[in-house]
């Protein structure tokens, strides 16, 4: 069966096993609640890699005070089986205690890329994220990681901080998987009401013909202001943002440019829920 480690030292333990026989490591963090986007991220980590651990650890330093970190689902009997399934080596669940023990005073801060978007309407999140993720990157050593595309914005931020702190860690990107009717798959779709369930597609939809129009070169802020009527129009919420960015900077742009990536990220209430998605701008 699949190994449960809990310490450092029993995942250190492993990956030098896995290294004294000449083998490469993948890891793909994870807070659990696995769905076939996660293990869309296993498949492509066991890609590049000859043994993947997959971590699971809710990491509480990512969640605002109003969030929902003490409601997060929390299954691991079942996310270890499904890791198991698709061929997963070792799963590494560190308990909170051991992240971040009495005394711990480091902050993992990312200029640019963190500012704006998520960052600004979750604040101190990507302290959080890139904080815990450089933690797992020094803990297992890794010569790939895999994240999703899912959320962009944590991508790139995970990107500059492993370029920046000289991790030596090849870092994936995985696209985002989808159900059948669009909706991106996250653990938090299983907060939507079943009303709101057949509402929630409609932000993929708008977004991919949004992106669409953008792709010509047209203005973006006619579009992006069509985008939010009609989304308002579906049932949702607040809009958060909804936004054209450069691809890898995440700079704001007012058109997409023939010369580099565009992409259009977006964060809406829709009920209680919090949905972000997001698509590429290339232009045609
Ligand atoms: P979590 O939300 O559990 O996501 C774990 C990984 O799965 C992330 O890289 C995320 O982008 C990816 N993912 C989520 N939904 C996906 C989908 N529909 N398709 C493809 N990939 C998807 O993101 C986190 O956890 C945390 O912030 C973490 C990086 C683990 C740090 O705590």
């Amino acid at each position: 069966a699949l190994p449960i480690l809990r310490t450092v030292a029993d995942l250190r333990r492993c990956v030098a096993e896995w290294r004294s026989r000449g083998l490469t490591v993948g890891l793909v963090p994870t807070m659990g609640a696995l769905h076939d986007g996660h293990l869309s991220l296993v498949r492509a980590a066991l890609d590049r890699a000859d043994r993947v651990v997959a971590t699971i650890f809710v990491n509480p330093t990512q969640f605002g005070p109003g969030e929902d970190f003490s409601t997060y689902p929390r299954q691991e009997t079942e996310d270890t089986a499904r890791l198991a399934d698709v061929g997963c080596h070792a799963v590494y669940a560190p308990d909170a205690g051991s992240m971040y023990p009495e005394g711990f005073a480091t902050r993992v801060i990312v200029d640019g890329v963190s500012r704006g978007l998520c960052g600004d309407h979750r604040p101190g999140h990507f302290e959080g994220v890139a904080t815990v993720v450089t933690k797992l990157l020094l803990r297992a050593l890794p010569d790939v990681a895999v994240f999703g595309e899912k959320d962009y914005q944590q991508l790139q931020v995970i990107r500059r901080l492993v370029a920046d702190l000289d991790i030596p860690v090849d870092v994936v990107g995985g696209p985002t998987v989808r159900a059948a009717d669009g909706l991106a798959l996250s653990s938090r779709n299983a907060y939507l009401s079943e009303a709101e369930r057949r509402v929630a597609p409609m932000l993929f939809r708008v977004l991919r013909e949004t992106a669409a129009v953008l792709a010509s070169g047209a203005p973006a802020a006619p579009m992006l202001a069509e985008a939010r009527i009609r989304l308002t129009a579906a049932g949702f919420g607040t809009i958060e943002y909804l936004d054209l960015r450069d691809a890898e900077t995440l700079a704001a742009l007012d058109c997409a440019p023939d010369d580099r990536a565009g992409r259009l990220l977006a964060a809406v209430r829709l009920g209680a829920t919090r949905l972000i998605d997001n698509v590429p701008v290339i232009r045609s």
